[in-house]
């Protein structure tokens, strides 16, 4: 297998606490060495990383791969591509595909149409079967099948008594469960957040209520059930005080926040357009700087992008019609870069915790490590030049993103999975 030596890079690698520059050198798909200066050899394949700053791949705890059901949206191929073109080295795919991913066949067929991905899948399967909110799936088949965690992504299971019977399963296997917190009977049409935007623009408005609500109850049912849970997509001020209150009493509770929520406010939609569109949506000003604080403070402790795909013309029109969702995997570590370190939240290091070491945590799964002998999945990114979004470029099928045409810094040049090369810039 290629031999690959990473010269004169950023190592930027907290699970060891690492962030100078060194040489990595990689064989037969794992991290052969670490130091600050490896002699090149004729069989290796050097590249120059010099004011590259060289870390784990990403983790994406959440995306939407669309794929059965959906391909017109996005297909296993075109999404894993694009998290390779993102850094992206490891997604979590959705099970809100259709069929959905609720038995063990289907994670086995997600699994065989995964060959083709240049990065790794890891599966979540849904609580019900069908993700109709009636009957729990068979979540120890799933579990063997080869899925990492639980979700029924897209909604809650609202059925607090069926949730209950899904959480025990996932505590007895040992499965997080991955909450979307949205209180179904609460949205009443909502298609952006309520405020004064919603009103300018004379649209339904989702209130926080939506979310916090069912953040509480899913932190006081797991406390119930003992299961690890994970937030998903926290968008609200209250959602950062919930997973503080539930960190102090020493709960296996972690949140995600995907980088649309902490870089645009609901201030800055500029008209009624499905591209501003997503679930739960763009909040106000205070939420955002919350979930910056929470970021910060280590209370948030994964970005995620909930990557969710869409064809065009559902997109290009009024939020009244269009359906939720914006594409993430190629635009992250852009939007964390740029929001976050370039503005001072966070260090490039946290950072990279959040993006990698952090959700491999989650999943309890040895990844987001550099260390020798780990597998060499990795990501090289310059984090020097500005440059513009540009979704025409994107491989993801979706172009739906209110970023297009942003200024951002933190260009992922090259990924690398198993020791292979899968993306170049
Ligand atoms: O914006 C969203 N899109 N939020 C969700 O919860 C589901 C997702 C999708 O599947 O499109
Ligand atoms: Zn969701
Ligand atoms: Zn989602």
């Amino acid at each position: 297998m290629e031999k690959i030596l990473i010269k004169n890079g950023r190592l930027v690698d907290p699970a060891n606490g690492i962030d100078k520059k060194m040489d990595i050198l990689i064989e037969d798909g794992k991290v052969k060495k670490v130091a600050d200066f490896i002699v090149e050899d004729e069989d290796a394949n050097v590249i120059d990383a010099d004011e590259k700053a060289v870390m784990p791949g990403f983790i994406d705890l959440h995306v939407h791969l669309r794929e059965p059901g959906f391909e017109y949206k996005e297909t296993i191929e075109t999404g894993s591509k694009a998290a390779a073109r993102g850094g992206v080295t490891s997604i979590c795919p959705m099970p809100n595909t259709n069929p959905a991913i609720d038995s063990p066949e289907s994670v086995k067929d997600l699994l065989k149409r995964a060959e083709c991905s240049p990065v790794h899948i890891l599966p979540i399967g849904a609580c019900t079967i069908g993700q109709e909110g009636k009957e729990l799936a068979d979540i120890e088949g799933m579990k063997d099948a080869g899925i990492v965690a639980l979700s029924e992504d897209g909604k809650s299971v609202m059925d607090s008594a069926l949730f209950r019977k899904s959480l025990k399963e996932a505590a007895r296997l040992d499965l997080p469960m991955f909450s979307h917190c949205e209180d179904k009977a609460l949205v009443e049409g909502g298609v952006m957040n309520k405020g004064q935007k919603s009103e300018e623009l004379g649209l339904p408005g989702i209130t926080n209520s939506v979310e916090d609500v069912i953040v509480a109850r899913d932190i006081i049912m797991s406390k119930e059930a003992g299961n690890r849970l994970h937030l998903c997509h926290c968008s609200t001020a209250d959602s950062v005080v919930l997973v503080e209150m539930a960190k102090k009493q020493g709960l296996p509770v972690s949140a995600e926040v995907c980088p649309h929520h902490f870089t645009m406010s609901d201030d800055e939609i500029t008209e009624d357009n499905g591209r501003f569109k997503m679930n739960p949506p763009l909040r106000n000003r205070a939420d955002v700087d919350a979930l910056k604080e929470g970021l910060k403070t280590g209370i948030m402790e994964v970005i995620s992008t909930d990557h969710a795909p869409h064809g065009k013309e559902e997109k290009d029109q009024s939020m009244l019609k269009a359906p939720f969702g914006i594409v993430g995997l190629e635009t992250s570590f852009a939007l964390g870069y740029t929001e976050l370190v370039d503005k001072g939240v966070l260090t490039l290091s946290q950072l990279v915790e959040k993006m990698s070491v952090n959700p491999a945590k989650v999943l309890g799964i040895d990844k987001g490590n550099l260390a020798p002998g780990k597998a060499a999945d990795i990501v090289i990114a310059d984090i020097t030049k500005e440059y513009k979004i540009d979704s025409s470029k994107f491989v993801s099928k979706g172009k739906n993103t209110p970023f297009d045409g942003k200024k951002v810094k933190g260009r992922v040049i090259t990924t690398i999975v198993d020791g292979k090369i899968v993306y170049k810039y």
